[in-house]
């Protein structure tokens, strides 16, 4: 009995049993031409990528929308270990290395520019200028799980816009080291710029390749600090930061302890009277935090004035 490749909408787990069989995968020992075809007939199904979500304690609701391409990293990976079951492949994940690769078939890395048009409106009148009154000596900005720098550079354009008392610090992490390669090349697919408001498109991007692509104009912005960073398992920031933008990861793709020891973590670094920004559809993972929501944007949450210090843990970005 598999599941089939349809889900329930409420994010518990695939919705319908049907009969049939997984096709198997090849194993290594294919030629290449062999195994690419094979792949291509391969079906990983929705019950399987369910077992292995559950196997590494990750969230059916945060991937189901996302599942086509992470299933398809998987379905590759699997091949490359020679497994042809979701068994076999828990067996070889149970190995670091082989656990590390999988982590990365299961990271997402859309984004684009002032995703959620909204919120950067709000940021812009409001938020970033009341921050900036109380910050000390300077602003300090964190926008985790940055992807490929769409929101780094997007708070960068925000930023210069405003008339600051002090240059801010803007630092920007990310698990993947190619997203932060990609972050500091700075060349995009034209449709990440959907949400940007053209005269913004025409003053920080050059067109390039018969306009598919864009390259931003770094020079005309305040500077990013690229890091790599794990939320998960490294330690955070030695001084606080007066913003932290917290979207479409975390609280998205982790569950359970891992996720609020993270949530915990980072909550940590933020300044008293700080504000942490999260993803549209996300939620905080408990309410037994000194979190006030914004009274006029819903993925705005401001950090009790009372809250003690954060503690520091060493790492300095
Ligand atoms: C969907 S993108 C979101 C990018 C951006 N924050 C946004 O909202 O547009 C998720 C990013 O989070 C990163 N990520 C996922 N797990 C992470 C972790 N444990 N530590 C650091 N980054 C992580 C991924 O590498 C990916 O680049």
């Amino acid at each position: 009995m598999v599941f089939e490749n349809r889900c329930n909408r409420h994010g518990t787990g695939p919705a319908k049993l049907t009969t049939g069989a997984t096709r198997p995968i090849e194993p290594k020992h294919l030629t290449a031409p062999k195994r690419k075809a094979n792949l291509v007939q391969t079906m990983l199904s929705d019950h399987d990528f369910y077992i292995l979500l559950e196997h590494l304690n990750r969230p059916w609701a945060g991937f189901r929308r996302v599942r086509k391409g992470v299933k398809k990293r998987i379905r590759r990976h699997m091949a490359e270990l020679g497994c042809s079951t979701i068994e076999q492949y828990l067996a070889q994940i149970s190995r670091p290395e082989a656990k590390t690769a999988c982590e990365q078939c299961l990271s997402v890395t859309i984004s684009r520019f002032f995703r959620d048009r909204q919120l950067w409106q709000v940021l812009q009148d409001r938020i970033l200028p009341d921050l900036a009154q109380f910050a000390s000596p300077s602003l300090r900005i964190w926008s985790a799980g940055c992807a490929c720098g769409e929101e780094a550079y997007s708070l960068a354009m925000v930023l210069s816009a405003l008339t600051l008392p002090s240059r801010p610090a803007l630092v920007a992490t990310d698990a993947q080291q190619a997203c932060l390669e990609r972050a500091r090349e700075g060349i995009y697919n034209r449709s990440s710029l959907k949400e940007l408001p053209v005269m913004m498109q025409a003053r920080y991007f050059d067109i390039k390749r018969k306009g598919r692509q864009v390259l931003i104009q770094k020079h005309l912005l305040p500077p990013i600090r690229w890091q790599l960073h794990d939320l998960i398992g490294d330690p955070v920031a030695a001084n606080p930061f007066h913003l932290i933008m917290l979207r479409n990861n975390l609280l998205t793709y982790y569950r359970g302890s891992a996720l609020k020891n993270a949530f915990s973590k980072i909550l940590s670094q933020l300044a008293a009277g700080g504000c942490l920004v999260v993803g549209r559809h996300e939620r905080l993972p408990g309410a037994d935090y000194a979190l006030v929501r914004d009274e006029g944007c819903p993925w705005v949450y401001w950090l009790k004035k009372q809250w003690p210090s954060p503690v520091h843990t060493g790492k300095i970005f």
